[in-house]
């Protein structure tokens, strides 16, 4: 585990394997830094650098030996472009690529010119997040991967009560993402719905968090119709996971609920092969619940938060559901299901009707529902939708606050009727065009009239296959977590609902 610490020593004195130095653009090139590092020192190394190319480009990256200028034996200068517009989500970014850059070197300590909690939060959440690494399923291959830095260190003051609170909160919030991170890239025979059930109780462990499971037999007493027909094709049976965090005096009750599928093959309405690679991602709306969980039980935050996670395999075994069966949602509205691979909308509609039996002021959910949320936003961009404008901009709102890159998506009129059944309620494909819309209006119809209700397709931003950039790693990247935390931190304050 790394450990990450505010220090007042000055940065000089550090005696640090990498130093790491912001360099800007914008005016006069300059090293940051109060006159942590002597003057003379600090004049020959903005030289160095700049023999070396540095031009304080946002995101460029400069190594050097130290040449004994400071303690630290290498420098590090990295590109903050232009300062004058302060953008902490490049703060975060640039703090990620950095530590991502030096993995494989033991201790860093980083070089804060103005120690704020703002800035120190920033920081140090992009630099945790950058420094992640998975090598838990590595055999022979693991002794030749870069270890992630061991030590990281902040130039700062460890008695100002702002900046240690602010440090404080970066690490519950990037050890979330992280985590979220890892149940992410688990291969999925390692985490069935039952194990995922196992993973939420250990999470909770020694934090104030209620954990329920419903095993098969129960969900069966109860009759939830999606969950149980999703989960019917495979050896492993479903679960559906309730926690809650329910603190004194807390006035109002958030809903999160995240899709967990642990393997989405499609089921009888098979994936082609190259769909199916990346498919244990299919869980990592419920990971996002379980990693928000834990750290909102950490930040306590005075608000009620029920988290609900549905978790199946979606598997074409010998009982596997067919295309043209009937079934019946929990509550008792059907839905002829035309394609087994739009499954996260049954298991969902299941937990919003349930969750919303519960009355909570406010659902958020995210899924990754759609590959047409792909083909809309990217690879990037989540989508935001709910059934009011009003709400969803305001959960939007605190997306872009939490540092997530997230976009209003509507639920036009028109897709409702695009599912119409000829012999059920409903049916759970639309006619394919805007793929990601006629999903969420599959959703909405199971939220009661009036609950402020909001569904994040998280699909493509879930996920990375292409190369790491700025903090976000290859494989699974704790999409909607902290989403997740923001919008139990907002409805405390009173900005949500
Ligand atoms: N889990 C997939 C969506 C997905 C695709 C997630 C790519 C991550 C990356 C979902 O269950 C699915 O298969 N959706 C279908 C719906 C269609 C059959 C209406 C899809 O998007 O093709
Ligand atoms: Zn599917
Ligand atoms: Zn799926």
């Amino acid at each position: 585990m790394t450990s990450i610490a505010l220090t007042s020593t000055p940065a000089a004195d550090l005696a640090v394997d990498a130093l790491i130095i912001g360099i800007t653009t914008g005016g006069k090139k300059h090293v940051e830094g109060p006159p942590a590092i002597p003057d003379k020192a600090r004049k020959d190394i903005e030289r160095d650098l700049e023999l070396l190319g540095a031009t304080g480009k946002l995101g460029e990256i400069t190594r050097m030996p130290s040449r004994g200028l400071v303690k630290a034996r290498m420098i590090v200068g990295i590109g903050l472009g232009d300062v004058r517009i302060l953008d902490y989500e490049k703060v975060r970014r640039t703090a990620g690529s950095a530590l991502r850059s030096l993995a494989g070197i033991k201790s860093v300590a980083i070089v804060i010119t103005l120690p704020d909690g703002p800035r120190i939060e920033a920081i140090a959440e992009g630099a945790l997040l950058g420094n992640y690494a998975f090598h838990a399923f590595r055999g022979k291959s693991a002794d030749s991967q870069p270890a992630p830095v061991e030590k990281i260190l902040l130039t700062g003051d460890p008695k100002d009560k702002e900046q240690v609170a602010a440090l404080e909160r970066a690490q519950i919030i990037a050890n979330a993402v992280n985590y979220a991170r890892d149940l992410v890239n688990t291969p999925p025979s390692a985490l069935p719905p039952e194990e995922i059930a196992q993973e939420a109780i250990a999470a909770m462990k020694k934090l104030p968090v209620r954990v329920e499971v419903w095993d098969e037999a129960h969900l069966e007493e109860e009759e939830f119709g999606g969950i149980l027909a999703v989960g019917q094709g495979s050896a492993n049976p479903p679960r559906l996971i309730r926690l809650e965090y329910a603190p004194r005096g807390a006035k109002r009750t958030v809903a999160l609920i995240g899709k967990g599928v642990t393997f989405d093959s499609g089921g009888l309405s098979l994936k082609p092969p190259k769909s199916m690679e990346t498919m244990k991602c299919d869980m990592s709306g419920a990971a996002a619940v379980i990693a928000a969980m834990g750290a909102i039980a950490r930040l306590k935050p005075k608000v009620r938060v029920v988290g609900w996670i549905p978790t199946v395999e979606n598997m074409p075994g010998g009982h596997a559901q067919r295309p043209g069966d009937v079934i019946t949602i929990y509550g008792g509205r059907t839905v002829e299901v035309l394609n087994t691979d739009a499954e996260g909308r049954l298991i969902l509609a299941d937990a919003i009707v349930r969750a919303s039996e519960e009355k909570p002021d406010l659902i958020v959910d995210a899924a990754t529902l759609t590959g047409a949320q792909t083909i809309a936003l990217g690879d990037r961009t989540s989508g935001v939708m709910g059934r009011s404008d009003e709400f969803r901009d305001k959960v939007w709102e605190s997306s872009q606050r939490a540092g997530e890159i997230m976009w209003h998506m509507p639920i036009p009129e028109e897709s409702r009727g695009t599912l119409d059944s000829p012999i059920a309620d409903i049916k759970n494909i639309g006619d394919g065009k805007g793929g990601m819309l006629s999903a969420a209006a599959f959703l909405a119809e199971f939220v009661p009239d009036g609950l402020p209700w909001a569904h994040l397709d998280i699909a493509g931003p879930a996920f990375n296959e292409g190369g790491p950039h700025g903090y976000t790693p290859k494989g699974g990247t704790g999409a909607a977590v902290r989403t997740f935390i923001q919008v139990a931190e907002d409805t405390a304050e009173g900005l949500l609902p």
